[in-house]
Formats: C-alpha cells, sequence, structure tokens
C-alpha cells in the first residue's frame, strides 16, 4: 500500500505556487524550479500572452544596444534564447546564460549555452563588449548584486540594455494592464501550461524598484550614462547604458 501525500502549495517542487512572494535563497530556488517545469511551452505562451509585442522590444533592445557586428555579448538569464537568436542576427556573437536547465535545455539558438545565476558570472573581469537581459531583473534576488557585477564583467565602453516588464503611467491604460495580467493570464497560464506560473509572473513586477531608483543604483555601479525609456505606453521597459 502507498500513503502517497497530496503536494502542498508549498512543496519544494512547486514552491511558486504561493501568495507570499518569496525571498532571498528560496526566491532562486522557486525561480529555477518554476521555468524548468514552464520552459516547453514557454515560448508560446510568451508569443500569446504579448499577442507578439515582446519580438518587437528585443529587436529595440538590441538596436539601442549600438554595438559594432563581432561583439561579444552576454544574454544572461536567457531562457529560451529568443534574445541570442535576434543578437546573432545582428552579428554579434550571444553566450545565453541562465540558471534554468529547462529553459536552456529548450534554447534552440545555437548559441554556446551556460548554467549559471547571473548574480555570479563566471567569466573574467572586463571580458566581453556588451550584456542584453530580458524580463528577467524582477527575478533575482539582489539587483544592486547584478549590476555590480555586470560592471565587473563589461569592458570600459561596452554596452548593456536590459529589459522588463513595467507598470504603465496612463491609469486607464494601467487598469487594463492590472486586469489582464491579474485575471486573464493567470487562466490563459493555467489552460495551456501552469496557471501558478502565470501568476506569480505579473506579481513579481513588485519587485522591481522604481525608474529613477534603477538608474541610480547602475549609475552606481558604472554606468554613469544610463538611461530608462518606456515602450508599448509602460507595458515594458528599457534601459541602456555604456560601461564608464
Ligand atoms: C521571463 S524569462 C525570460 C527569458 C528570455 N530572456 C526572454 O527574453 O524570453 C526569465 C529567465 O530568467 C532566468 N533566471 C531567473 N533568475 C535567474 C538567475 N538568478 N540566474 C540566471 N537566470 C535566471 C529564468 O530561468 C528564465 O529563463
Amino acid at each position: 500500500m502507498t500513503t502517497e501525500q497530496p503536494e502542498s502549495p508549498t512543496s519544494p517542487t512547486r514552491r511558486w505556487d504561493t501568495e507570499q512572494l518569496p525571498e532571498g535563497d528560496e526566491k532562486v530556488a522557486a525561480v529555477r524550479d518554476m521555468f524548468d517545469a514552464i520552459a516547453p511551452k514557454y515560448d508560446r505562451l510568451n508569443r500569446i500572452i504579448s499577442f507578439r509585442l515582446d519580438v518587437r522590444w528585443r529587436k529595440r533592445a538590441i538596436r539601442d544596444l549600438a554595438l559594432p557586428a563581432g561583439s561579444t555579448v552576454l544574454d544572461l538569464a536567457s531562457g529560451t534564447g529568443d534574445l541570442c537568436v535576434d543578437l546573432a542576427a545582428a552579428g554579434l556573437h550571444p553566450l545565453s546564460m541562465d540558471l534554468s536547465f529547462g529553459m536552456l535545455a529548450a534554447d534552440r539558438s545555437g548559441a554556446p549555452r551556460v548554467q549559471s545565476d547571473i548574480l555570479q558570472l563566471p567569466v573574467p573581469d572586463s571580458s566581453v563588449e556588451g550584456v542584453t537581459c530580458g524580463f528577467a531583473l524582477r527575478n533575482l534576488s539582489d539587483l544592486d548584486e547584478f549590476f555590480v557585477e555586470l560592471a565587473r564583467v563589461v569592458r570600459p565602453g561596452g554596452r548593456i540594455a536590459l529589459l522588463d516588464v513595467s507598470t504603465p503611467p496612463n491609469p486607464v491604460l494601467r487598469f487594463g494592464n492590472n486586469i489582464y495580467f491579474g485575471k486573464i493570464v493567470p487562466k490563459i497560464g493555467a489552460a495551456l501550461s501552469d496557471g501558478a506560473a502565470y501568476s506569480y509572473l505579473p506579481k513579481s513586477v513588485a519587485y522591481l524598484p522604481e525608474p529613477d531608483r534603477m538608474l541610480a543604483m547602475l549609475v552606481d555601479a558604472g554606468f554613469g550614462d544610463a538611461t530608462h525609456r518606456q515602450l508599448s505606453g509602460g507595458l515594458t521597459q528599457l534601459m541602456v547604458a555604456t560601461r564608464d
């Protein structure tokens, strides 16, 4: 006879299925497990949920990165490699790094892949010309630490482009955005992938500091000309900077 226990919402296998957003090491483990679980359907859900705007946002990030062809670019929290595909198409040499083996396994970009926590990059100081990071800042356990790590690995004059979701400043758009991500996206996630993950993802925007605070953090880390812009009415934000 087996005595199988029902899976608790906070069991190690589904740590993201919780009202209380985790912090520190618990957050890192929850994020890794969650992306391992949703990796096989991640691309399809992304396109549906963003109405393919995500494709446009990534291209804009690479345009604003503005690095010459042939430059080496780390794509951090690379997921299934969408940014790597666009970087390679722009003549750059991407290297894909992510925490989740599931996401890396789903990466079809052809870029070299490395499993790593991007708060501790396995690359030497001043060794790359550029860094991109798409839709992962809010998943990190320490943003200050991340920006300092970027400053360590990017050469002086090198460039970074960081994308993440945002909260639209316009109240009408913000209201619609809240309904969409609070009510509709979790239902689409539940029908096609994992409802708890697609509830967590919109909530996780709460982890992101205000734009001015993030810019100040980037300047302190060694990116003196950091700029911030809203894309698509503030559905997404893009920060671009040059290493001092
Ligand atoms: C929303 S996905 C974005 C993937 C991809 N950049 C894109 O544009 O579609 C977030 C990714 O961040 C990764 N991630 C989260 N925290 C990480 C960390 N500390 N180190 C490395 N990767 C991390 C996840 O595994 C996941 O693949």
